[in-house]
């Protein structure tokens, strides 16, 4: 059985190709032809934490499958009271047919593919954001960017998104640049898994302007993520100048694409201009939808 807990689940053949069949799966899609893949399946969302892009998007592409989606909250279920999540998952297990997960530590993610005998999607964790990946990549695919060769600029925190974009580096060999600023450094595991792979371009840098310079993607997040609410007026001091405006973007390649995984906090990690003038932003939103149709495909395949 295949999970996606993060992109040390899949291999880069893989990889590559859930990317082109999710690309093919838009168009079918968009023809009124597609597959039934989830018909009589039931497909459990759990959220430990909030969301808009994750839950809207899986529930519409279960649907579009011919499956039923079903919402768990931590605070509306037992989750919440303590219920040992190695029950909660053994349980769920039992009723649905695939479990997405969105939670804090990795760890939780694999307690639920350990105990629940269903495959599980990681819907975001405290170190990895893989569904976010598949759309960004897939979004650049769309967009003619060629993913072996392109050069990536993060622009922030070393958090779960840079995590995921180093693991696709890893994957992909395409060069990947993180400025972040000291201390906020993305996971050294992570990092150094993807090098293994064989990438010598992953580099950790703390000038935006360094990781930005010929880049043909730009991309950054929020500076405190869900989780570090508490850490935000620090976080503000520590992230000054890690912002993505028409400045730093002048060093980048000319027709630079932009990405950020929204929500977004305008004046903070990005301009409100550099939204308003790069819509793949909203090619990557709405890109979710389809990657993770795709995946639950190819999961429900490999069952
Ligand atoms: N990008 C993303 O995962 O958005 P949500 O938090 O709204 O799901
Ligand atoms: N890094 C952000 C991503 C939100 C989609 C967070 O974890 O809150």
């Amino acid at each position: 059985m295949k999970h996606l807990l993060s992109f040390e689940d899949v291999t880069t053949d893989e990889l590559k190709a859930l990317l082109d069949n999710a690309i093919a799966l838009k168009k079918a899609h968009r023809a009124g032809q597609d597959p039934k893949t989830l018909k009589d399946k039931v497909v459990a969302l759990v959220f430990e934490k909030s969301s808009t892009r994750t839950r809207v998007s899986f529930e519409t592409g279960i649907y579009h499958l011919g499956g039923q989606a079903v919402v768990v909250t931590s605070s509306g279920s037992q989750i919440a009271r303590g219920e040992p999540t190695e029950d909660t998952a053994r349980v769920m297990g039992r009723y649905c047919d695939m479990i997405m997960v969105r939670t804090f530590g990795q760890e939780v993610v694999e307690k639920y593919a350990k105990y629940a005998g269903v495959p599980i999607i990681n819907g975001l964790t405290d170190l990895v954001h893989p569904c976010q990946l598949l759309a960004d990549l897939m979004t650049l695919k769309e967009h003619g960017l060629d993913l072996a060769t392109m050069a990536v600029a993060w622009i922030g925190d070393g958090n779960n998104m840079a995590n995921s974009w180093i693991e696709s580096a890893g994957h992909l060999g395409f060069k990947l640049t993180l400025a972040v600023p000291e201390g906020y450094e993305p996971d050294a595991a992570i990092l150094a898994r993807a090098r293994a792979r064989g990438n010598k371009q992953i580099n950790i840098v703390h000038s935006p302007k360094e990781a930005a310079k010929e880049a043909d993607v730009v991309t950054t997040d929020v500076w405190a993520s869900m989780g570090q609410e508490a850490e935000k007026a620090k976080r503000a001091q520590d992230f000054k100048g890690f912002i993505v405006d028409e400045e730093l973007l002048k060093v980048a390649k000319s027709g630079v694409k932009v990405l950020h995984c929204l929500p977004a906090h305008r004046g903070e990690e990005i301009a409100a201009s550099v939204i308003e003038s790069h819509p793949e932003i909203f090619d990557e939103a709405e890109n979710r939808l389809h990657a993770q149709k795709q995946l639950m495909i190819w999961l429900m395949e490999n069952r």
